[in-house]
């Protein structure tokens, strides 16, 4: 795991652009979109570099969760931020934007269906991930298990009350969604976590520095073979061992890529 801290959030969408233009370059096709505040930052740096050249034709993009229940083109629905965010701005074919059908009749179908989805085309390159306040990865909340696949999950009142800012009121935040789960997510080729804001420091530790442990999700990080987390200063002031985080990216070879 490689854990690189920047100054503000600003940094951190132009470090993980860096990440994930690396990877493009480098043959990435499939790759995972997380929505929500944390990758932001990403979209808008993603956005400005395609105006520059950056080429997103060749890729499938997959989304990581979505809301169950909300009217199909509604505006939070993750299927409309993505596009609002990101896709309608690059040049991705909008038939190559891959998500959980939150409106289906059966969730627990649609979750399946998605499950096979990810299944049948080895997974993705390069995931995207930010992190909830209690730990959750996608909408994987404590005590998911680290097996988990792609399911339907009810939202903790805690992230339901996160969230409500995107939303008239409380009532308006969906119970359910529909989530990748934890195996499904790790089976990524490279994990890619954002994070900024005190708001984020308490989470941020428990997942990088805490046991691994159902009741922190984003901890199931620490046992896959190829993460990157990009913090800011904020995200990243509980970390106990920053100075050995810093010098071993200061120490690392030119070259040697993410
Ligand atoms: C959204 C997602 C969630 C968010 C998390 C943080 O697709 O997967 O895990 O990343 O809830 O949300 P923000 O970024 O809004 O703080």
């Amino acid at each position: 795991m490689e854990i690189a801290v920047v100054a503000d959030e600003q940094g951190v969408g132009r470090s993980a652009a860096d990440v994930l233009e690396e990877a493009l370059r480098h043959g990435c096709r499939r790759l995972g979109l997380a929505t929500g505040s944390s990758p932001l930052a990403t979209y808008a740096e993603l956005v400005r570099r395609h105006r520059e050249g950056l080429s997103f034709a060749e890729v499938d993009a997959y989304l990581l969760d979505e809301y169950v229940g909300l009217a199909p083109g509604h505006p939070e629905s993750y299927a409309r931020v993505i596009r609002r965010e990101l896709t309608d701005a690059i040049d991705i074919d909008p038939a190559r934007v891959h998500g959980p059908d939150g409106t289906a009749r059966d969730p627990r179908e649609a979750a399946a269906a998605y499950e096979s989805l990810l299944g049948a085309v080895g997974g993705v390159d390069v995931q995207l991930l930010g992190i909830g306040t209690n730990g959750h990865i996608g909408f994987n909340e404590p005590g998911s298990s680290l097996g988990s696949r792609t399911r339907v999950k009810t939202l903790t009142l805690q992230t339901r009350l996160d969230n409500a800012r995107f939303f008239a009121s409380l009532g308006k935040v969906p119970v359910h969604v529909i989530t990748q789960g934890l195996a499904t997510i790790s089976s990524a080729g490279h994990l890619l976590l954002v994070a900024s804001g005190a708001h984020k420091a308490a989470a941020v530790a428990a997942a990088l520095e805490g046991p691994v442990t159902a009741s922190c999700p984003a901890s199931v990080l620490q046992l896959h073979p190829h993460v990157t987390v990009v913090l800011d200063e904020a995200a990243a002031r509980l970390l106990t061992r920053l100075d050995d985080y810093r010098q071993a990216l200061l120490a690392k070879p030119r070259g040697w890529g993410w």
